[in-house]
């Protein structure tokens, strides 16, 4: 099994997933041993209590720069021996310390078809464009705003008639449904390789 870190500042409903999936047989290539949290109030940290995920807020502003805020980080991603880490919800561009630590092992899910809708209110964006379709997609990461290579990513229809609130629902299911399978297909070749 691939040891998979996760990192998020908010609500971490993608968190608890991945780790759901990897408890009741969806995906069986990997398992979560971290949560790392860079907001003392993200409620993904009151989930992984819950599910006895050891997790750890580390706050940027304790340290210098980005650079050491992010070595503190590996230093707990490594404490619990993470080959790959899962963004899921955290809200901070990466330094070249963890780009370089881990390159192709990182993963980021985002809540459009990407290249559409980058930035932080992906959801938000394509419903005030007025599409018909956005998407979910999961991507490497790399030192921009959602640019990394595509991993894996799927559409979905807007219905015309849906409120703001009813396509965060149905862009939260399906990614739901997609990250623990694609991460779980990721760790699988990996184990492979
Ligand atoms: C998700 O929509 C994800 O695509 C985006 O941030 C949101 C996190 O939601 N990057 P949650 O914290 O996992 O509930």
């Amino acid at each position: 099994m691939v040891r998979v870190g996760v990192m998020a500042s908010g609500n971490g409903s993608n968190f608890e997933n991945l780790v759901r999936a990897s408890r009741d047989g969806r995906a069986k290539a990997y398992e979560i041993t971290v949560l790392v949290v860079d907001k003392a109030d993200a409620f993904a940290l009151q989930r992984a209590e819950n599910l006895k995920i050891p997790a750890f807020f580390v706050n940027p502003r304790d340290f210098a720069d980005k650079q050491a805020y992010e070595r503190e980080v590996i230093r707990i991603l490594e404490a619990h021996q993470v080959e790959v880490v899962a963004l899921a919800g955290y809200m901070r561009i990466l330094s070249p310390v963890l780009l370089n630590r881990y390159q192709w092992n990182l993963l980021n899910i985002h809540p459009a078809y990407l290249p559409e809708f980058r930035g932080k209110d992906g959801i938000g964006d394509a419903f005030r464009a007025g599409v018909s379709q956005t998407g979910v997609s999961i991507h490497h990461v790399d030192e921009g705003i959602d640019t990394g290579e595509i991993v894996y990513q799927e559409r979905l229809e807007i219905d015309a008639q849906w409120s703001l609130e009813e396509l965060q629902s149905a862009i939260h299911a399906l990614e739901h449904a997609l990250y623990p399978r694609v991460l779980n297909d990721f760790c699988q070749k990996k184990e492979q390789a």
